[in-house]
């Protein structure tokens, strides 16, 4: 199947990269592009060839549906298509418009001129997937461009607008205009290069000198060893780019492929690419297709202005959309309305917002004590306590006050949606939101799919989720949904942990050093002890099968509630965030263990982080046995922006496959039998792909 268009205007070949939605350089393209120039190449009537992408895309670069399959290197590869285009002894003409990235702009460059349209992207993105342009880009883009642009390109991986470039060699013409005018100033442009007959020029065969270049690369390394962390990519990039400069243009270009290959094979590109697809599959659900008719949201009402509904509101605000807030009393009211307007008065203080922004976005926020104001709302989220009656009645005036057709969110964390649904007469029209605290901050936006949503309400939130910049993640309805779920018996294991010998601090330290932004105690501090205590004694009651380790409750019976409180799991100075191990949580837990009969034994940083992270990955698998969450990238995307996971690992369920399933499988077990815990037994999921010769991803 040909991705390319072939067509004659006049004495010029235009070739049209046509593989939707950002022509990415699939093995059907780059397939397309060889026998166009071919065809140009050996048609006499033909002076010159343009390459030109879609209004949207020139190209998005190398297709990363591809990686990792043989498609993905089979010839023409990238390289060789790019030397064809380059050989090409009539000359051709790349005309970028719309997003010109990655291998897509690296095709450009071997290309013999370049002409640009103002508002296109150029982009050399690579580093964002752990890699850097593998196909001359490192070894090209100095050479055209210079050294320090060229890399600063490289090394930030973000997109400039194609105006930072006009009158720069980088682009022989620049055409002012719209999307239409590309194609007649690329035609335009060949027939000078033709009539002039301009000598084609091939990037390769400049020459760059750079004095003081090793004084320059030194300084690049010590900037990036600050950033990098754990991914190797900043460095290899640098490493390219000299190479530009000390070898010759084909051991340049062979540094660089060497170095491409080595990054693709790391973990920590493997999980960033993962990420990648993950977020955007997770927008995708099943059974909703994605043209779905989405209702129109142009009105927004929160119920409770407390932590979380002025948080949800702000979301709104920023995107420009009207936000009315209703609370039981004017005071409340009130003050839900002043921490607005502080949080983006810190905003203004930081440089980050105008004084006509913070206007602006307070000019479109209303309060209310009356359900009557929210007539006019297309989509209603309440944040009210988290008690069922509390919410029974919310929802039994919404469905009495809203238009229909309006949706009916609830941000609750623990209560079953399908419940609160019933509470109306319009369970279709009702879903949940699940935002995370700060939610004004926070990426991760869990919706919670009930029996009865519909599927245009499903289409309508995952829509509005993207306007107001979240990361959507759809769950299906269970206690504490996915996240929640899951980081119960994180939490769980992280007390058996204290009991068998552990102490907050090491646990803590050991998950931190992994590569978690909080380990389980710190965060427990953070969040309120008391949250998790209260879900504690619903389960016992519940579900008097699972164990738990009891010296949590102790700290909390003596109100260590965390830094609310100046005390939890550490001591907090006031109006301090640092936790500071306290002596009296190490003396109160050695006499908890000796009331239990345990002799403490030293615990390696590795047990603890096999301990925790696998008790993520076992209840991660029953979820997605379950259906709760549809892919497993979907649950590994909760983690990553929800959770402070480390990306670098790509999630518990891409981690779980690094290590191995068979090998997470045997530690499952272990932990099994030294516990006598039914949780350790590996999921039923867990256990077929470990038969199956299958992985979670
Ligand atoms: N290959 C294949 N599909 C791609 C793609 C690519 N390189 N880039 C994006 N897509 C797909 C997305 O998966 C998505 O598909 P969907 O509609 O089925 O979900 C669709 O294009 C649109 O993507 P976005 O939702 O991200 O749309 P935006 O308009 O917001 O952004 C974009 C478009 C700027 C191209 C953005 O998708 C992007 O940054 N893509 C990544 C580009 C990239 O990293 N390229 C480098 C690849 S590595 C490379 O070229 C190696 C070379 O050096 C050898
Ligand atoms: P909060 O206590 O800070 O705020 C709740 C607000 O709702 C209060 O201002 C209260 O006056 C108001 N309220 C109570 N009943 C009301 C009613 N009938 N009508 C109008 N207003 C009413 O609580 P928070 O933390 O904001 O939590 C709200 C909801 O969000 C709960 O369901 C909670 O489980 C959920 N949630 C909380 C998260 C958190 O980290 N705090 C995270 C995710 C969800």
């Amino acid at each position: 199947m040909s991705s390319t268009n072939y067509q004659l205007h006049g004495s010029t070949a235009v070739i049209t990269l046509d593989n939707p939605p950002v022509n990415g350089l699939g093995y059907d393209l780059r397939c397309g592009i060889v026998a166009g120039i071919d065809q140009a190449t050996a048609d006499p009537a033909v002076k010159a060839v343009v390459l030109i992408g879609s209004d949207r895309a020139f190209s998005g670069g190398a297709d990363i549906r591809e990686f990792g399959s043989p498609k993905s290197y089979a010839e023409p590869n990238l390289l060789t298509v790019i030397r064809i285009v380059e050989a090409c002894p009539k000359p051709v003409v790349a005309a970028i418009g719309g997003v010109c990235m990655g291998g897509g702009l690296e095709l450009t460059l071997g290309c013999h001129f370049r002409v640009a349209i103002a508002g296109a992207s150029i982009a050399l993105p690579e580093i964002k997937l752990g890699l850097l342009p593998g196909a001359g880009g490192t070894q090209r883009m100095p050479r055209i461009v210079g050294v320090e642009a060229a890399l600063n390109l490289i090394l930030s991986g973000n997109p400039v607008p194609s105006e930072k470039f006009k009158g720069t060699p980088l682009f022989d013409e620049f055409i002012e205009g719209n999307g239409g005018d590309l194609l007649k100033g690329a035609l335009a442009f060949a027939d000078k290069v033709v009539a002039e007959k301009r000598p084609l020029k091939r990037i390769r065969d400049i020459r760059i000198d750079y004095p003081g270049q090793e004084a320059f690369f030194q300084f690049s390394r010590n900037m990036v060893k600050g950033v990098a962390g754990p991914f190797p990519a900043p460095f290899k990039c640098i490493d390219a780019v000299q190479a530009a400069l000390t070898k010759p243009f084909d051991e340049g270009m062979k540094f660089e492929r060497a170095c491409f290959i080595e990054l693709m094979g790391t973990p920590e590109s493997r999980a960033l690419r993962h990420a990648f697809t993950g977020e955007r599959a997770a927008s995708k659900i099943p059974d909703v297709p994605d043209d779905t008719p989405a209702r129109k949201i142009a009105r927004v009402g929160v119920i409770g202005a407390g932590t979380m509904g002025g948080g949800i509101t702000m979301n709104f605000l920023n995107a420009g959309i009207p936000v009315t807030m209703l609370e039981m009393k004017q005071e409340a009211l009130d003050k839900g309305i002043a921490t607005i307007r502080k949080n983006y008065e810190n905003s203004m203080k930081k440089g980050k917002l105008t004084q006509e922004k913070l206007d602006q976005r307070m000019g479109m926020l209303s309060g209310t004590l009356s359900y009557d104001d929210f007539k006019d709302a297309d989509l209603i989220i309440e944040a009210v306590f988290e008690e069922i009656s509390v919410k029974e009645a919310v929802f039994k005036q919404l469905d009495a006050i809203a238009k229909p057709g309006a949706i009916l969110a609830s941000n609750t964390s623990t209560l079953d949606v399908n419940k609160i649904a019933n509470f109306t007469k319009r369970p279709q029209d009702v879903v949940g939101m699940h935002f995370f605290s700060p939610a004004n901050v926070m990426k991760l936006l869990e919706v919670v799919r009930g029996a009865a949503t519909a599927k245009d309400v499903m289409a309508t939130v995952m829509q509005v989720a993207k306007k107001i910049k979240k990361t959507a993640v759809v769950s299906g309805v269970c206690d504490g949904f996915i996240g929640n779920r899951m980081i119960e018996h994180y939490g769980r294991v992280a007390g058996f942990l204290l009991e068998e010998g552990a102490t907050p601090a090491q646990v803590d330290k050991a998950l931190e050093k992994w590569g978690m932004a909080m380990g389980p105690f710190r965060m427990g501090d953070l969040a309120g002890n008391d949250i998790g205590w209260a879900i504690r004694k619903r389960r016992y009651v519940e579900k008097p099968s699972i164990r738990y380790a009891k010296f949590a409750d102790k700290l909390c019976e003596q109100g260590r509630y965390g830094q609310k409180t100046g005390k939890g799991w550490y001591l907090y100075q006031p109006g301090n965030r640092k936790a500071i191990p306290d002596p009296e949580v190490d003396t109160m837990l050695e006499a908890y263990r000796k009331e239990l009969g345990i002799t403490p034994r030293k615990i390696s940083d590795a047990e603890i982080v096999q301990r925790c992270i696998y008790a993520l990955v076992n209840e991660g698998a029953r979820i997605l046995e379950e259906g709760i969450a549809a892919r497993a990238s979907d649950i590994d995307m909760i983690y990553l922006t929800g959770y402070g996971f480390p990306l670098h690992r790509g999630g518990p369920m891409l981690y779980a496959d690094e290590v191995g399933l068979y090998n997470v499988a045997r530690s499952m077990k272990e932990f099994a039998a030294t516990s006598g815990d039914a949780f350790w037994e590996p999921a039923p999921l867990i256990a077929k792909r470990v038969a199956d010769g299958k992985s979670l991803t």
